[in-house]
């Protein structure tokens, strides 16, 4: 959650740190800070650490253009540990100040290394689990950087990934992982050190990720990697793909207004050349499944978190019904720890925009572990759940750096849908059925391009006026059934995390077994209610809360007058069959949570707490 960035190399570290840790800030952004091994006042090297609470440019007003050193680790934190203090940003420094590190993750054992360290005489200065790394490193310190590290670090249980600079070393940066990830990066005579390539992709294109339990001695020249136990290890260097570099603004004003209108162009990628219209079928060829092996598929489950989640559920809605394969999706953290019966013929999803979330990791090594497939429905190219899973998709949503995840969203759909259809084509669809459902697919984005040229940025209309009855609620309740049901829990996550508006979302016929309740006079309740089998049911649910005094935002298939004629709001929205709905649909609530957000002052691209990619459990 937090982002690392180190370097070693000829030049000035610190604007390049800076910059670095400029673009890892969606990852966390709660403080910031760095350690430069600079020239000393009298003799040698010695350490400048500077750290600053609140976000990254707080930091580079603290940091002189003039700032020496030519090795360095710089550092965003996203606090788990310890509130959002100076003296809780990281680096955290041993004693005698000549040993730095920071660190992502949680260390497990911390209290008892502290308790242990301190009947020894260490002083600590912040709450931080993360302390006592540098503390355990110095007391291991004999002249070696890396025997020191890996001496500490067999001492610790939990999850790390970790940069460490000394005093006593110029040229040298120690750093390993564990559960957290780390890319390193070759330069010409430099050496970059990231927890994201997106930190290093301006500086370098030739990296190799370190794997678990893995530490690496970085100079210059280059390092070498090393598992912790000593044994030592080769990586290939990797390319990074070019959707690393397209990561700016623009003309837009936030990343998320900007990833909204990117989506007709983000799905376009995800379907390319996987749709195929001649056989009405679907081509992953990422799954790596013959049409043998997907007939011997039992049963789909599909893992993710927050909105990934939400995207699996729509999948494993359309796994049943296109592919008639029993499917679920389920929360990750849930599945990971609760068990689960894992069969030989069961085939797991894992999807993440990030490629990261620590339960998402989690859940894929417990399916694992039990002889389940596991393959990735993943946006990070090289990340580590991708990497982990060995086989799966890319949905090519490029890079997305809002907090709120939107265009991943939809792109994790579609792949879920274009992998329900190849299995749907193998298993029971002709190829007229097979074609329609993929033609209507493949028509999608232009039918969101369409729909975004008069919505997106419109000042005044149904999204304005739905906007103005949401902020000023004290609770908003969202209702769908079938896929809109799913559609009804991510409208509400990006309610909450943008705008910070309490809401509820609800499969709409389960409102009256107890949570109708709280609708009283003005609760304002959006309503998705395509022109789907269960569009007549979900309109006599709607009455049920209008019936009670609910304002209802009501978002429909273009067309339905019917319906729109229940709504105090009504948004329209291009056909679609039923279960591609939510490629639609979800524009709306997408823009209802930026615009709210945007009306009440909220740091819409870096919400409160929140970080982009949860690398803790
Ligand atoms: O990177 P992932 O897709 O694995 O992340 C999962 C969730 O943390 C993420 O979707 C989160 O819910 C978003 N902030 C929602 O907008």
């Amino acid at each position: 959650m937090c982002g690392i960035v180190g370097y070693v190399g000829g030049r000035k570290a610190a604007q390049l740190l800076l910059d670095g840790l400029r673009r890892l800030e969606y990852r966390g952004y709660d403080s910031a800070g760095l350690a430069m091994v600079a020239p000393g006042a009298s003799d040698g090297f010695g350490l400048e650490v500077i750290r600053r609470v609140g976000h990254v440019a707080a930091l580079m007003e603290a940091v002189p253009a003039s700032q020496a050193g030519s090795t360095g680790i710089g550092h965003t934190r996203w606090a788990t540990h310890g509130g959002v203090t100076e003296a809780n940003a990281h680096p955290h420094v041993d004693g005698t100040e000549r040993i730095a590190v920071i660190h992502n993750g949680i260390i497990e054992n911390f209290a008892a290394l502290r308790d242990h360290l301190q009947e020894e005489g260490v002083v600590f200065r912040s709450e931080t689990d993360s302390e006592v790394l540098p503390h355990l490193i110095r007391k291991f310190y004999k002249g070696d950087p890396l025997e020191a590290a890996r001496s500490a670090l067999a001492l610790v249980h939990g999850t790390w990934g970790i940069a460490v600079v000394f005093a006593d070393h110029p040229g040298v940066m120690i750093a390993a992982r564990n559960g957290s990830p780390l890319v390193v990066g070759k330069g010409d005579g430099e050496t970059f050190l990231a927890s994201d390539p997106h930190a290093i992709a301006n500086y370098t294109r030739q990296v190799v990720y370190l794997e678990d339990r893995e530490i690496v001695k970085i100079t210059r020249e280059g390092w070498e990697i090393s598992r912790l136990d000593g044994r030592p290890v080769s990586h290939v260097l990797h390319e990074l793909g070019i959707e690393l570099g397209s990561s700016e603004k623009g003309l837009f004003p936030h990343y998320m207004l900007k990833e909204i209108h990117e989506q007709p162009e983000s799905l376009s990628r995800c379907l390319l050349g996987r749709v195929v219209p001649e056989t009405g079928g679907a081509k992953l060829g990422g799954f790596d499944l013959s049409p043998r092996d997907i007939v011997g598929i039992r049963r789909v489950g599909i893992l993710g978190c927050g909105t990934s989640y939400h995207a699996g559920q729509v999948g494993a809605v359309a796994m049943e019904q296109l592919a008639r394969l029993p499917a679920f999706a389920e929360i990750a953290s849930e599945f990971r720890y609760r068990n689960p019966v894992i069969q030989a013929d069961d085939l797991f999803l894992a999807v993440s925009q990030s490629g990261e979330t620590a339960d998402t990791m989690g859940a894929v090594q417990e399916a694992q572990t039990k002889g389940g497939r596991v393959m990735g429905v993943v946006n990070v190219v090289g990340s580590s759940i991708a990497r982990t899973c060995g086989r799966g998709v890319y949905v090519h949503s490029g890079p997305e750096i809002a907090v709120a995840s939107t265009k991943a969203f939809t792109s994790q759909v579609a792949a879920l849908l274009v992998a329900a259809l190849m299995f749907g084509r193998t298993r029971v669809l002709g190829p007229g059925e097979g074609r329609a459902f993929g033609d209507d697919l493949l028509a999608v984005p232009e039918r969101m391009a369409g729909w975004l040229d008069t919505y997106g940025m419109a000042h005044h209309g149904p999204i304005i006026d739905a906007v103005e009855l949401l902020t000023k609620a004290r609770f908003v309740f969202f209702l769908g059934r079938g896929v809109s049901a799913a559609v009804a829990m991510e409208g509400a996550l990006k309610l909450k995390e943008v705008a910070y508006i309490p809401c509820m979302s609800y499969p709409a016929a389960e409102m009256k077994h107890g949570p109708i309740a709280l609708i009283d006079a003005n609760t304002p309740v959006v309503a998705i209610v395509p022109n789907d089998l269960m569009r007549d049911k979900t309109l006599s649910n709607v009455q049920e809360v209008r019936a009670r005094g609910a304002r209802v935002i009501l978002i429909h298939t273009e067309g339905d007058h019917e319906a729109a004629r229940l709504a105090e709001v009504s948004i329209p929205v291009p056909k679609a069959s039923a279960l591609i709905t939510p490629l639609l649909t979800v524009l709306p609530l997408q823009l209802f949570a930026y615009r709210a957000g945007l009306a009440l002052g909220r740091d819409i691209d870096r919400p409160r707490n929140l970080a982009k990619s949860v690398t803790v459990e």
